[in-house]
């Protein structure tokens, strides 16, 4: 994992770092700095496995060729603390070699040993192996810089660095420059909510924390810097779940004189060169789908290709029958849609069908039907309402089981989308170690708010529409398509960008669809109007997830493990202790006053 050489690490206080050494080093004196991983005592000879980033490397004391005082020192020195030895590299014996530890075929025999850092006795173990003793997380939270001297969370932050390194180097050599911008900025929405910060010369005023640089850059297009790209932290206080923080990272690109193929080539350039780094090899290029596609096929935005499983229509097998719930559902213009499961009849018990019902239902579906195909008939409470044709309609092969749900689209889309992951996974369907990269294009560029009717915009309102759809925006601006696209891996969306609206007036228009009027347009929004007006070129652009991309090539479980100091589902700092409340001075310096009961 390490690539420096040891010439870069020496110092005054030590010449090699403990795991590099090797049996080519047998012979050297070596000054080491590190922690006391582990430490046993065999009858007056004392071993310290002595650790620094690199590995573990054994230290033996022997009162034969060690002071007397250094070897006492040796023998009670406490777990983590940092000792500075003096020794001699030595082969170890063939029979007390280690084959599971890099250094294993030496040892260093000290002569002379310094505690610099006494330690505290650990207030959670310093686990070596992959997930050996993990202590709960809530509390290797609470002790990050403890937890942090694991070696797996090691690796992935250094993984972490090299992948921003191959980033920077990737866009650079094509032309893009890196260029920051602000975070203390002002309030945009972007389908989440800002963190807000109180301005102490300004009363009342605020500024926002950004959820994404979107304008920042696309001002710099209209500057002329043609390519930026910047790694950027982002901040959204929202609903947390395992794949989101409330403060991340995006690569965050944007060009000029550019289309949405130009951006889709760079970014599968980048996304080769970054997995690349992490030792995999990856197609040149992605498969695409539109957005209706995967929503008829997946009933998501970001299918999981890996496995099969695709949705199908059952509604003409429902048509004839006398049936409440499809029946009212069909009548509605809703359908009757479905996933066929091979073998899942046998395979898929009732109490297994009911859990998955749980999760149709927690998705928005009514319930979930159960059709089964065996011995050459259909079985099922929902079965004997089918006519004669069903069978054929139905498509099912023996041993399939159909679940299905009825409704309109919009609610049986997430519920089979749940349906699938859950029963994709309960029957072992996904492989390891299958990458299936996707665009998923053509998004529609609003969406229906359900409870007031209102149209809002599904990327963000900087959205370019598709050019063949513009004369929808009057008619039918709900099926107007944008040119937007989103990069999805194995079910997760890595990133996403578009094409952005270049013409004021078509930016005023959607501006006006999304009811944002006039004037609060220029509240909000006036100095990129200005900008547009100024003479911008054609841009777009689009940004990665830069946590999740870490999470998905260290093989982390969550994007904590990649992340230094990560915050917790529930948006708290918990080693630091952030947020907390500030003395009321500062509070009234800021003009803020706290109203009612926070506790
Ligand atoms: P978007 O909101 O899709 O686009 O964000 C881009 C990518 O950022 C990652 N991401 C997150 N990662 C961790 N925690 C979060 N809370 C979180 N939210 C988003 C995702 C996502 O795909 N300005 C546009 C980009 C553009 O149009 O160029 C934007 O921010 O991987």
């Amino acid at each position: 994992m390490t690539t420096e050489t040891t010439e870069h690490l020496a110092t005054t206080h030590r010449t090699h770092l403990c795991g590099a050494l090797r049996l080519s080093d047998a012979g050297s004196r070596v000054r080491l700095g590190g922690w006391v991983h582990r430490s046993r005592d065999l009858g007056g000879l004392t071993f310290i496995d002595l650790r620094d980033r690199a590995g573990l490397v054994q230290v033996s004391f022997d009162p034969r060729t060690c002071p007397p005082d250094v070897c006492a020192t040796a023998a009670n020195v406490g777990l983590e603390t940092v000792v500075l030895i003096e020794g001699e590299v030595v082969a170890r014996p063939e029979a007390m070699q280690n084959a599971d530890l890099a250094t294993g075929a030496i040892e260093v025999r000290a002569t002379a040993m310094r505690v610099v850092g006494p330690a505290v006795s650990p207030a959670i173990p310093v686990a070596r192996a992959r997930n050996e003793n993990l202590a709960a997380e809530e509390l290797r939270l609470r002790h990050r810089f403890l937890d942090l001297r694991r070696p797996e969370l090691q690796e992935n932050i250094i993984l972490r660095h090299r992948l921003m390194q191959v980033t920077r180097r990737f866009l650079s050599d094509r032309g893009f420059f890196e260029i920051e911008t602000p975070i203390l900025t002002k309030p945009t929405p972007e389908g989440a909510r800002d963190y807000l910060v109180p301005s102490r010369v300004h009363p009342g005023e605020f500024y926002a924390l950004p959820q994404s640089p979107q304008l920042y850059k696309q001002l710099l297009m209209v500057s002329g810097f043609d390519r930026y790209f910047q790694i950027a932290r982002c901040f959204r206080d929202e609903d947390l779940r395992q794949d989101r923080q409330p403060e991340f990272t995006q690569i965050d690109v944007e060009a000029s004189f550019i289309g949405q193929d130009d951006i889709i080539a760079l970014s599968e350039g980048l996304i080769g060169a970054l997995w690349r780094e992490a030792g995999f090899v990856i197609p040149p290029t992605f498969a695409r789908m539109t957005y209706a596609d995967a929503m008829e096929r997946y009933g998501s935005d970001r299918p999981d290709l890996r496995y099969d499983l695709e949705l199908f229509d059952a509604s003409d097998a429902f048509r004839a029958a006398d049936f409440g719930i499809t029946r009212s559902a069909l009548e509605q213009g809703g359908r009757v849609r479905g996933l066929r499961i091979p073998g899942g009849a046998a395979a898929l018990s009732r109490k297994q069908q009911d859990e998955i019902e749980a999760e149709a239902k927690k998705a928005g579906a009514f319930g979930l039907l159960r059709i089964k195909m065996v011995n050459g008939a259909l079985e099922g409470p929902a079965a004997k309402f089918l006519g004669e044709g069903a069978v054929a309609q139905l498509g099912l092969n023996e041993g399939e089981l159909a679940l299905l749900v009825a409704g309109p689209d919009r609610i049986s889309s997430p519920a089979l989308d749940r349906v699938r992951q859950d029963v994709a996974r309960r029957m072992n369907m996904i492989p390891d170690s299958v990458l299936r990269f996707l665009w998923v294009t053509d998004f529609p560029l609003f969406e229906h708010d359900q409870a007031t009717g209102a149209l809002g915009a599904v990327h963000h309102p900087f959205t370019s529409p598709h050019p063949d759809d513009i004369a929808l925006l009057d008619s039918a601006p709900q099926k107007a398509r944008a040119l937007a696209y989103d990069c999805v891996l194995n079910g997760t969306e890595l990133g996403g960008g578009s094409i952005r609206i270049s013409d004021p007036n078509l930016q005023g228009r959607v501006f006006r669809l999304l009811g944002i009027d006039e004037a609060t347009a220029q509240a909000r929004f006036g100095f990129l109007l200005e900008g547009l007006r100024a003479g911008a070129p054609p841009h777009g652009g689009i940004a990665f997830g830069f946590d999740r991309i870490a999470m998905q090539l260290s093989n982390a479980g969550s994007l904590r493990d990649v992340i230094a100091f990560p915050k917790t589902t529930a948006a708290r700092a918990l080693f630091e202790g952030a947020p907390s409340p500030v003395p009321t001075q500062d509070l009234d310096d800021l003009h803020i006053r706290i109203q009612g009961d926070t506790a």
